[in-house]
């Protein structure tokens, strides 16, 4: 698939299950990012405390297409600024809220608008909640980011950056956008190995967060190249044989195309935190340079 294929089937798979509200198959069956049936299930499988969920997310907020809980490493403080990549329904965005408090802000980015869309209605059923209103979302490719240089403290993502065409990009604007010692607090799918070409080529299995997915390897270089330090790449297992054990029927599709290997001995979710170096401190540390810069 060309970039502009690839953005195009992106958006408009996200964008049918924004208004399904659900993920990519449809409620009658397991969605191909997660089990629609029950993202609550989901989200307490991984990581997620159930009733913090409860008391914050409005309904509809959590659409069962999370492969981490980047919230989980983010260390967040009242006051700071949050920027999230690809917020979909709101998710992270929210939770990320009361973290951050009236004093801090939370901008949620998608390309999707219908996902936009189901994120911006939401914002009422969170301030109601909540008392809060500290989170806006802004339509854009994470690869432009609507935001100005060094104007956020953490970054966050959850299951998006492997769906980029261009993921080199990503991280430089990452970069660009956080203020000096920000930090980077993302979940991913990553590869342990290169897949087969049937797995590859599969349309299902790179809008299932799979196909996409960059292999350790380049992960690390695409880091390092848009001048983040500190680099930490945590395997979170657990999430592909969750779905792998529930015979979720995109593991089932993938499982195939691996002749006789597991899911997981190909792919699995990450906890990626980084940071971009300090403003005048320690120059040239650990030998990264620094972000790129480009006008707001
Ligand atoms: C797997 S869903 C994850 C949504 C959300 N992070 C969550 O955990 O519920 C991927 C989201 O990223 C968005 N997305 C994918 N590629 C994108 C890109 N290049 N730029 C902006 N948004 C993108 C999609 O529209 C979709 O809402």
């Amino acid at each position: 698939m060309t970039t502009i294929d690839i953005r195009t089937t992106v958006r408009e798979q996200y964008g049918s299950m924004a208004r399904a509200g659900t993920s990519c198959c449809g409620p009658a069956t397991n969605g191909c990012c997660a089990p629609a049936a029950d993202p609550t299930a989901l989200a307490s499988a991984i990581g997620y405390d159930a009733a913090e969920l409860a008391r914050i997310l409005p309904q509809g907020a959590n659409l069962g297409l999370s492969c981490g809980n980047p919230g989980a490493i983010a260390a967040l403080q009242p006051g700071e600024t949050v920027l999230d990549l690809g917020s979909g329904a709101g998710f992270d965005a929210f939770l990320c809220g009361p973290k951050v408090g009236a004093a801090g802000r939370v901008i949620g980015v998608d390309m999707t608008p219908d996902m936009l869309a189901r994120a911006r209605g939401n914002i009422a059923g969170y301030t109601a909640r909540t008392g809060l209103a500290n989170v806006e979302f802004r339509m854009g490719e994470i690869e432009h980011l609507p935001v100005a240089d060094a104007s956020i403290d953490v970054v966050i993502s959850n299951c998006v950056i492997n769906l980029s065409p261009d993921k080199p990009q990503v991280w430089r604007e990452i970069a660009r956008v956080l203020k000096p010692g920000g930090r980077v607090a993302v979940s991913d799918m990553v590869l342990l190995q290169p897949l087969p070409e049937a797995v590859r080529g599969a349309v299902e299995a790179y809008i299932g967060c799979i196909a996409g997915a960059s292999l350790i390897t380049e992960l690390r270089s695409m880091l390092r190249e848009a001048g983040l330090v500190q680099v930490e790449l945590l395997p979170k297992p657990a999430y592909v044989t969750t779905l792998s054990g529930n015979d979720d029927p995109l593991y089932q599709q993938v499982r195939a195309g691996l002749a006789g290997a597991e899911p997981a001995d190909y792919v699995t979710s990450m906890d990626i935190a980084a940071r971009k170096p300090a403003a005048g401190g320690a120059p040239g540390c650990c030998g990264e340079p620094g972000g790129s810069s480009r006008p707001a």
